[in-house]
């Protein structure tokens, strides 16, 4: 069978490395007669993607991580303004980075296991520090071969012994086959428009983006702009425009303080360096009708807005995969379309997954007041192993009970997707980890 093209990035090699040996895709394929060691394909080359593909290859898996755009780095990979709303392009698709966009998170989190991030990047990097910081990881860890670049999956079937994988690369569609399949195609890219508000915009003449299309503030130089989302990007996008704009008011239909945007909140360290005090705080919007530029909130109070940015968050997606493998993982929460929630045991295996799973979601979380990298690397060790199968899962009536305790949560609770403590969720799965190790 014809596999993808391998594409080597050119950046230098490192010049020290970490890995006693790194292990070559033959070496590989010999290691794989063992039978423990499997052939796995890993959607996405972004944060989950490379630590997802790190611990495989430390396992002796034979891993091929497909990434769809030009380079790794997913999030972390800023595109320039000029292609950021044109998705015709692969890179320019995915990617919500902005060119001011700094880290919320700290540094002390953002680190993999066993290579932390610099002390010289500071508690919470610039962009361009953690794309270099993932860029390392690969020299260090020897992961380049491993990417296979320009290609998109398209689909993912099940077989009886594993996975088919179709990918397009180089125009040409291809099918390989899989023992195993990590799903890393991130969940900060596909943009949710919330249909209400979207519907009150009707009229509406002036420009409207995404947040996921924001670059930077240059291009709402002079102008009045309305940002719609009292989250972090609502925050923090609006604080960055109002460095060029003439007006900023934030609307949120949740109780967002002034002083939350200029000084943060315990918890929201990166958000205590905000100073300015241009960025006003409205309520909800209201009832449609708004006209040409005009735009009315709940209160009553009108005002024209030359253009709005859109922050209300990203949505769930996996195109690849059928219709009832979507079915059995997303749940939506009451009251709400959006954000999905996943019905996975420790957000990582679907529960119908066997002691030895082969499918694994990556990645696909938040983590309050923290960062997702530690997370990421937690699960992709652990998928490792499993398949190595060093440890296995418990039976999926135990992981149901245990997701289903989840699920009820989340629904009085309303915080799908989110992990409340990193540590606690590291000695949470070393507790499953420990319990489920085979009898010798
Ligand atoms: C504006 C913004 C700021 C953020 N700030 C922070 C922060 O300060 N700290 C923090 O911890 N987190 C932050 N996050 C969360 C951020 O998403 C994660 O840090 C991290 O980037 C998630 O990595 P990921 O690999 O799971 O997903 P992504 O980074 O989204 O990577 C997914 C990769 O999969 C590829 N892909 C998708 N579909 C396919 C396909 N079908 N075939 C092949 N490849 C595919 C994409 O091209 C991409 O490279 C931020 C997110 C946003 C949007
Ligand atoms: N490093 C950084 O500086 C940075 C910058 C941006 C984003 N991020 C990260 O990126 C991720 C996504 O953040 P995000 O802020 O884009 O998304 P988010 O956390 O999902 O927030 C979306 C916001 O939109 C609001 N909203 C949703 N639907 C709405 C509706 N119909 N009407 C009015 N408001 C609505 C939500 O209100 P409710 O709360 O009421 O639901 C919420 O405040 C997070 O992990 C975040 O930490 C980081």
């Amino acid at each position: 069978m014809v596999c993808g093209t391998y594409y080597f990035i050119p950046l230098p090699s490192p010049s020290t490395s970490i890995l006693p040996h790194k292990m070559t895709l033959t070496e590989q394929t010999l290691d794989k007669q063992d039978g423990k060691k499997k052939r796995v394909a890993v959607i996405g080359g972004g944060v989950s993607g490379i630590v997802t593909t790190k611990w495989l290859v430390q396992e002796g898996h034979q891993v091929k991580t497909f990434e769809q755009s030009s380079a790794v780095g997913g999030n972390w990979r800023y595109i320039g303004p000029e292609s950021s709303t044109d998705n015709t392009n692969a890179d320019s698709e995915h990617s919500s980075c902005y060119k001011n966009l700094k880290s919320i998170t700290s540094t002390s989190y953002m680190s993999f296991e066993g290579h932390r991030m610099p002390k010289n990047y500071g508690k919470y990097p610039h962009h361009t520090k953690i794309f270099k910081y993932l860029s390392d990881y690969c020299n260090i860890n020897g992961l380049w071969n491993y990417f296979i670049l320009n290609t998109k999956v398209t689909a993912v079937r099940q077989t009886e012994g594993g996975y088919n994988v179709t990918y397009i690369t180089g125009g040409i569609e291809q099918t390989e086959s899989f023992d195993a399949v990590a799903i890393c195609n991130g969940h900060n890219s596909q943009p949710y428009w919330p249909k209400e508000l979207m519907a009150g915009l009707e009229h509406y003449t002036g420009n409207v983006i995404h947040s996921r299309a924001y670059r930077d503030p240059e291009q709402f130089q002079g102008q009045n702009v309305l940002i719609l989302g009292g989250g972090i990007s609502g925050r923090q996008i609006s604080y960055d425009v109002s460095s060029k704009a003439s007006y900023v008011a934030l609307s949120s239909r949740r109780n967002v303080r002034g002083s939350e945007i200029y000084r943060g909140k315990p918890g929201w360290h990166a958000l205590a360096k905000f100073t300015r005090s241009e960025v006003e705080v409205l309520p909800a919007l209201g009832i449609a009708p708004f006209s040409e530029k005009t735009v009315r909130f709940a209160n009553g109070y009108e005002r024209d807005f030359d253009a709005i940015i859109v922050c209300t968050g990203y949505k769930n997606s996996f195109p690849f995969l059928d219709q009832d493998t979507i079915n059995s993982i997303v749940r939506l929460p009451p009251r709400t379309e959006n954000p999905a929630y996943l019905y996975l045991f420790k957000h990582t295996f679907p529960v119908f997954s066997s002691a030895c799973p082969t499918m694994a979601f990556i990645g696909m979380m938040d983590v309050a007041d923290s960062s997702m990298f530690y997370v990421a690397d937690v699960q992709a060790k652990w998928f490792a192993e499993l398949l190595s199968e060093k440890t296995t899962l418990p039976a999926p009536c135990k992981m149901q009970v245990e997701t289903d305790k989840w699920k009820n949560m989340i629904e009085i609770n309303y915080h799908p997707m989110v992990i409340n403590s990193p540590t606690l969720f590291y000695e949470d799965v070393q507790r499953v980890t420990d319990q489920n190790k085979p009898k010798i």
